[in-house]
């Protein structure tokens, strides 16, 4: 363990600082109170005062293999003595290599990748790709997702944080959930959104199928709620869109490299993507990396035109090695296979505090990728906070995250879904430390608790 040093009075300026001059990121800024962090290792990351926190979100559900890996550290470093930067035009050993290792791990014959800055810019070139291998213009997308900040990437996005974005970019055309907790079309068996092609179907009528050139979905939602959806979902949509000659893109930004206990999340259903886009646990956002990998036909077609695509820093060599270094250790360290039998542990610990807490309403995620859905009332499922809540109504979430914060454990919350989403290197000791916290602050959901 890394010692930690103490240093209130850095911690103060650092603190003071970031609130005078820093923009911070989807935040009212004087509404802020950030955490002047001085250092991490593993699940824990502290600060100035010496305090410890447990990291249960991974940060923003990207640094999946735990904090400081020393073969991460030691990559970086190595890279930088070497060659720490080179532009995209050049052929560099961390790049090639990163991009054969991908074509290994990603599922079927996804062979070729594209890399870039995170998620956001690989969901901008995902559309863009479908949109000139097809030769249509629509992209079918769904209301609970998040894609990422770019004029794209967020008139893709479905939840509100698209609202200030808007009108953004033509073509997009939204889709229902497969959330059958709520779901829209009152889930019906067999249920025409759950089941995937009906639905789909239907939008594909009024749409015109020649017109659409892809669908993008996050294969398991990440912060719109956990959402898992129902086994056959996903193959029948892959089924639609071949039909109709439709590209299917899944975002895995945050379902993949192992966060739902296999390599991919589209690998829990045997399904195989058109593209897939990828960052955070690409390298645990070591050094900033994301990339779309396409299948072998896509690949073929590309192989003979101009790519009009990239930035300065597309496929940067520090990102790369640590991505290298990162997918050798998961091998290495069976983190996939950890993260799987954890998501066991994960299963039966949640809903036996499902048995303690009538807040909550249900225990859905697999992996190291869990959501606590919290409602007033079971029966009628009246949500904990309403949708889109801040500040007062929001109140019965933030009370909860503050109160283990102040236990030391970091949460991610979203409305009235608790996110629970460590690293996927978790110990056993530490998901009980976390879940002993994260049992006693579940006590001020369950004062708002009607039924
Ligand atoms: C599913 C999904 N797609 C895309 C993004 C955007 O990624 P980035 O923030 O790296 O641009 C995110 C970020 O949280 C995400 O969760």
């Amino acid at each position: 363990m890394a010692t930690i040093e103490t240093n209130p009075k850095l911690g103060q300026q650092v603190r003071d600082d970031a609130k005078r001059y820093v923009l911070h990121s989807w935040s009212v800024q004087n509404a802020i109170d950030p955490i002047p962090v001085a250092g991490a290792e593993g699940r824990y990351f502290w600060d100035y005062d010496g305090k410890r926190y447990l990291d249960f979100a991974s940060q923003l559900v990207n640094v999946s293999i735990g904090h400081q890996h020393p073969r991460l550290v030691a990559a970086i470093k190595e890279q930088a003595e070497k060659l720490c930067t080179i532009g995209p035009p050049m052929a560099t050993e961390p790049r090639s290599t990163l991009a054969r290792l991908l074509a290994e791990i990603t599922p079927g014959d996804i062979s070729m990748a594209f890399f870039t800055n995170g998620g956001a810019e690989a969901n901008e070139n995902a559309i863009k790709l479908a949109r000139w291998y097809t030769g249509r213009h629509k992209v079918i997308a769904r209301y609970r997702s998040y894609h990422g900040a770019t004029a794209g990437a967020i008139t893709l996005t479905g939840d509100p944080r698209r609202w200030p974005a808007e009108p953004g970019i033509p073509g997009v055309v939204r889709m229902l959930d497969p959330y059958t907790y709520r779901c829209p079309a009152g889930h019906p068996d067999p249920c025409p959104v759950c089941t995937g092609a009906p639905h789909l179907e239907e939008i594909l009528q009024y749409e015109g199928p020649h017109t659409v050139a892809a669908v993008i979905l996050e294969t398991v939602t990440g912060t719109n709620g956990i959402i898992v959806p129902p086994d056959g979902y996903l193959e029948s949509i892959r089924e639609v869109c071949d039909r109709y000659g439709i590209v299917l893109i899944a975002d895995e930004v945050m379902a993949g490299f192992g966060r739902t206990g296999k390599w991919f999340a589209v690998d829990n259903w045997g399904v195989v993507p058109d593209i897939i886009t990828m960052a955070k646990g690409i390298n645990s956002g070591y050094v900033p990396l994301g990339a779309m990998a396409v299948r072998e036909p896509i690949a073929e077609w590309v192989r003979d035109k101009f790519f009009a695509g990239g930035l300065t820093y597309s496929g940067h060599p520090l990102a790369c090695a640590v991505a290298v270094a990162s997918i050798e250790a998961f091998r290495e360290e069976g983190i996939v296979e950890h993260a799987a039998a954890m998501g066991e542990v994960f299963r039966e610990k949640l809903h036996a505090l499902a048995e303690r807490h009538p807040s909550i309403g249900e225990v859905r995620g697999l992996g190291c990728f869990w959501g606590l859905e919290l409602v007033r009332n079971r029966e009628t499922r009246e949500p904990l906070v309403p949708f889109n809540a801040g500040g007062e109504a929001a109140a019965p979430v933030t009370r909860l995250a503050k109160a283990a914060l102040e236990r030391g454990l970091y949460l991610m919350t979203h409305w009235n879904v608790i996110m629970i989403c460590p690293p996927l290197t978790i110990t056993h000791e530490e998901l009980e430390e976390g879940l002993t916290i994260l049992d006693d602050a579940l006590a001020i959901a369950d004062e708002y608790y009607l039924g």
